[in-house]
């Protein structure tokens, strides 16, 4: 039984992370309550706090992703926000694209307007049963009208980390872009855009990064043009009506989010603090726990690379011949313990996992658990397997 009635353990940070660190709040709350002000509006002294704020952020984020200059770095709603920009900024009638079956519906919807639309063609690289893209495929399927590849860095629904480096390699010999979605791995892993050799990645502010739903962003390496999809104020060149050609200002329009901004600073800033070896680290220790844990339980089949040091901490599994949803719905009903079970919004990955169309059951825990609250879940785990097998 879990310690009191009102106990709950929160094991679903992969759809959004919680508790946040405590400035996050704070931050969020000391410019709604008392800095206000519209960044880049007016020329007071609360917007010009507004105004510093949001800088703060953005070079923030620039230096922790390595970006060439806080202007590649575009704040957006979250990750969703972030894709659409870059989907839609940049593909043209004729453009083929090649995504992976690992893609989030963030990704695979746009496209598929587009196709629908008859604009874009597009190719679906197949995984492995791990979440591991064909890169021979992706190989073959480059062709002379390729303008873009997608790829999630980090599998929502296995964990399963991509080989993206390579993955830009291919595409920038057939002079491809290649835009990654970081939704999953943003503040879970270190990494450098230069490093991966990406040309875009979208980021979402409340996963991994410990910041406020409603923040994000979109990085866009210097020298790719991105049509705004989105076009309007943004307190600069006010006299005319077509929106400003300047990065960031070229795809931010609208009074900003800034409490959401202030929150992301935040919980960047906590991350740095904490040092991302360390978030890696321990995050992986739970994970290791985690998959060694329900590897003894009899009748669980867990998804997704064997080797914790391949994946994040997210782990999907599932209980033989019992429907996710039941699985959840006693956890939480039995011990307090909060997971995500069905799509998650990535079905040609379960495909590829071999489990579409019922799903699984996902737990995701956050750098705030501790061991022993993964020892408390597999407890509870093991004790219902043993009631609903028996
Ligand atoms: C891999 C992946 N991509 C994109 C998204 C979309 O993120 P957001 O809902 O913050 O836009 C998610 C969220 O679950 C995700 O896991």
């Amino acid at each position: 039984m879990p310690p009191d009635k009102n106990y709950n353990l929160y094991f679903d940070n992969a759809a959004t992370s919680w508790p946040k660190p405590e400035p996050v709040y704070t931050a969020a709350e000391k410019y709604l309550r008392s800095t206000g002000g519209s960044p880049g509006r007016s020329s007071h002294s609360r917007a010009l706090r507004a105004d510093r704020l949001v800088y703060e952020a953005r070079e923030r984020v620039s230096s922790f992703l390595g970006a060439e200059n806080p202007g590649q770095i575009v704040f957006t709603l979250n990750a969703t926000d972030a894709l659409n920009m870059a989907i839609k900024g940049l593909l043209q009638q004729g453009d083929h694209v090649i995504l992976t079956t690992m893609e989030h519906n963030s990704v695979l919807r746009p496209l598929g307007s587009l196709k629908r639309k008859g604009i874009i063609n597009t190719t679906v690289v197949p995984a492995s049963t791990d979440g591991y893209p064909d890169l021979d495929y992706l190989q073959n399927s480059l062709t002379s009208t390729t303008r873009l590849v997608i790829c999630s860095h980090a599998s929502n629904v296995l964990g399963t980390i991509m080989p993206v480096k390579s993955m830009a390699e291919i595409a920038h010999r057939h002079n491809c872009l290649l835009l990654v979605d970081a939704a999953q791995s943003a503040g879970c892993l270190h990494f450098n855009v230069k490093e991966l050799g990406v040309d875009l990645l979208a980021f979402t502010g409340h996963k991994g990064l410990l910041g406020p739903p409603g923040s994000g962003g979109l990085y866009v390496r210097e020298g790719i043009k991105v049509d705004p999809w989105r076009e309007g104020g943004t307190g600069s060149q006010s006299e005319k009506d077509e929106h400003p050609s300047e990065m960031p200002e070229r795809l931010e329009a609208g009074t900003m989010n800034v409490p959401g901004i202030a929150g992301l600073n935040e919980g960047i800033k906590f991350l740095q603090s904490e040092g991302m070896e360390q978030i890696r680290a321990h995050e992986l220790s739970l994970a290791t726990r985690l998959l060694d844990g329900l590897n003894k339980i009899p009748g669980i089949t867990i998804y997704g690379p064997s080797r914790p040091e391949d994946r994040l901490a997210n782990v999907s599994f599932n209980l033989k011949n019992f429907d996710a949803g039941e699985l959840a719905f006693a956890l939480e009903e039995n011990f307090g313990i909060q997971s995500r079970t069905g799509l998650h919004c990535a079905p040609l990955a379960h495909k590829s996992a071999g489990t579409f169309p019922h799903g699984t059951i996902r737990l995701s825990p956050g750098y705030f658990h501790r061991e022993e609250e993964v020892d408390y879940v597999l407890e509870c785990l093991e004790q219902t397997a043993r009631h609903l097998v028996n």
